[in-house]
């Protein structure tokens, strides 16, 4: 609890101060909030839900690169694109780089 105040407290910062955040990022969660949260967010039909690092852990070994595959091709319930299909490569990397952030050095 005290460490996520603490990711909150420096993410807020970061944000406020324009410092060091990563374009990728702030595209990544347009992206996210678009077409990914909907079922991110809360976990619907098992999606592994933002910020929790207990259903992300063992994904994230994975890394980036087969994070992002799976979520082109579909993985389980995980629709293609999130059944966007006319998001590109490089939105989905994003995404998926913004998701990985919200549960890294938790
Ligand atoms: C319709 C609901 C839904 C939407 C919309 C959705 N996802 Fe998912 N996603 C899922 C589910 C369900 C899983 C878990 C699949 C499994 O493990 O069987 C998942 C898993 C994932 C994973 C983990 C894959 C792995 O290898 O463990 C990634 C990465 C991911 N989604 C990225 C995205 C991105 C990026 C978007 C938006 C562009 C998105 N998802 C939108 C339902 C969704």
């Amino acid at each position: 609890m005290k460490l996520y105040a603490i990711t909150m407290l420096t993410g807020l910062v970061a944000g406020i101060t324009g410092c060091g955040k990563d374009p990728r990022l702030e595209k990544g969660e347009a992206v996210f909030v678009a077409n990914c949260k909907v079922c991110h967010a809360q976990g619907i039909n098992g999606a592994p839900i933002v910020g929790n690092i207990k259903m992300w852990g063992p994904r994230l070994e994975q890394g980036h690169e087969v994070l992002v595959s799976h979520a082109i091709t579909g993985y389980g319930l995980m629709p293609a694109r999130a059944g966007r299909l006319d998001l590109s490569d490089e939105n989905i990397s994003n995404a998926v780089l913004y998701m990985m952030s919200t549960v890294e050095n938790q």
